[in-house]
């Protein structure tokens, strides 16, 4: 076969093969969208597990009718404009492809009202054709309606599972969104049915309520406050006693500039920082921020944005380390048979000594 230039429609469908693997990471894309736009107030509509309708609506500052086009174009968005942005980047989308690898894998609606705009537009994707700007009712904001997902590309709709399990994934993803997000109220409906209504928490107090309401009142009744600050490096949250403990790694929320992270330092130094006070097999149970200077984290390292790399990793791993094994370190009276497990095995008083690293993946 001679080489040739791929349409347009095929390299999004492409670039939506990466980032869109299910109804829940469509979610998280569109939630994201609005979070950044300085959304109060994101609601979220599902039908059929998101395989048949997501709908997200937001207050925030919303798109002018003129750029809507570009707002599903690949390659375009309001947010970097340059390479030194990419390194300084504060919102949660920067590769302006979300939308339009949605578009090409769905029947797509985006309706938007700019702040101060005297009237909303609405653009719709119809087999990568836009159709619109047309003139539309909408308070000032953004709704994105996503139907039909995977309908023409039916190979990524065979691996989708039951409606149950993707809107379970869903619903995770919100819960995610949402801790990290207390000053934002959201709503969560499947088939009709109301699953989360979240208020805006203004204070600590309600803050506290609402990761009682996500992850349980086990785990903020057994849970410790953390606030610790070094130079350029904030780390605080709440992280759970050993008495909220699971059989599950399945309630830990870990937080780098206010993006969900998986990484494998972070995991490392919490695990170590635990496993005195924890029995093996148990794990530990957080919803944890990390704030530093986005200069000191790349977050284009994976397309769906959910892993970064750190400049300086070993800096990061002991600040974490550290923070959490001594706030855990007081924690230890009366806790019984997890107290008299720590005590027969004393604190390694050389934790900061490089061979205490010997395990640390990569080191
Ligand atoms: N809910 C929204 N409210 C206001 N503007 C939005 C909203 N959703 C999308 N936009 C605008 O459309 C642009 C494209 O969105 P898209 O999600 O495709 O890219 P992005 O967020 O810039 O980057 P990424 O692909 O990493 O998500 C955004 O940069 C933003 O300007
Ligand atoms: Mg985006």
């Amino acid at each position: 076969m001679s080489i040739r230039a791929l349409p347009p429609s095929l390299i999004n469908q492409i670039a939506a093969g990466e980032v869109i693997e299910r109804p829940a990471s469509v979610v998280k894309e569109l939630v994201e969208n609005s979070l950044d736009a300085g959304a109060r107030r994101i609601d979220i509509e599902i039908e059929a597990g998101g395989i048949r309708l997501i709908r997200v609506r937001d207050d925030g500052a919303g798109i002018a009718a003129a750029d809507l086009p570009l707002a599903v174009a690949a390659h375009a968005t309001s947010k970097i404009a340059s390479f030194d942005d990419l390194l300084h980047v504060a919102t949660l989308g920067f590769r302006g492809e979300a939308l339009a690898s949605i578009a090409s894998v769905s029947r797509f609606a985006l309706t938007s009202r700019a702040r101060d705009a005297a009237q909303a537009a609405r653009i719709e994707v119809h087999a990568s054709r836009l159709e619109g700007p047309r003139p539309a009712q909408h308070p000032e904001g953004s709704s994105v309606e996503v139907r039909e997902l995977f309908h023409n590309v039916p190979a990524r709709r065979k691996f989708l599972r039951a409606e149950r399990t993707e809107f379970g994934h869903i619903d995770e993803l919100i819960k995610a969104l949402a801790l990290a997000h207390p000053e934002v109220a959201f709503a969560l409906t499947h088939d009709g049915r109301t699953v989360r209504t979240l208020r805006a928490a203004a204070d600590e107090d309600a803050r506290l309520a609402r990761v009682a309401a996500l992850l349980g009142d086990d785990f903020a009744a057994h849970c410790l406050r953390i606030g610790q600050d070094t130079a350029g490096m904030r780390l605080h949250g709440w992280v759970g006693l050993p008495a909220a403990a699971r059989a599950l790694a399945d309630r830990q929320y870990f937080y780098v500039n206010g993006r969900l992270v998986r990484d494998r330092v972070v995991t490392h130094a919490l695990r170590q920082a635990y496993s005195d006070v924890l029995f093996h097999g148990r794990h530990p149970a957080y919803v944890l921020f990390l704030d530093l200077d986005p200069a000191g984290v790349d977050v284009n390292v994976h397309p769906a944005k959910n892993e970064v790399r750190f400049r300086e990793q070993r800096l990061v791993h002991d600040f974490l380390f550290h923070a959490l094994h001594e706030a855990l370190a007081g924690t230890r009276a009366g806790q019984g048979a997890v107290h008299a497990r720590a005590a027969a095995q004393p604190l390694r008083a050389d934790w900061s000594a490089p061979d205490s690293h010997a395990a640390w993946p990569g080191a």
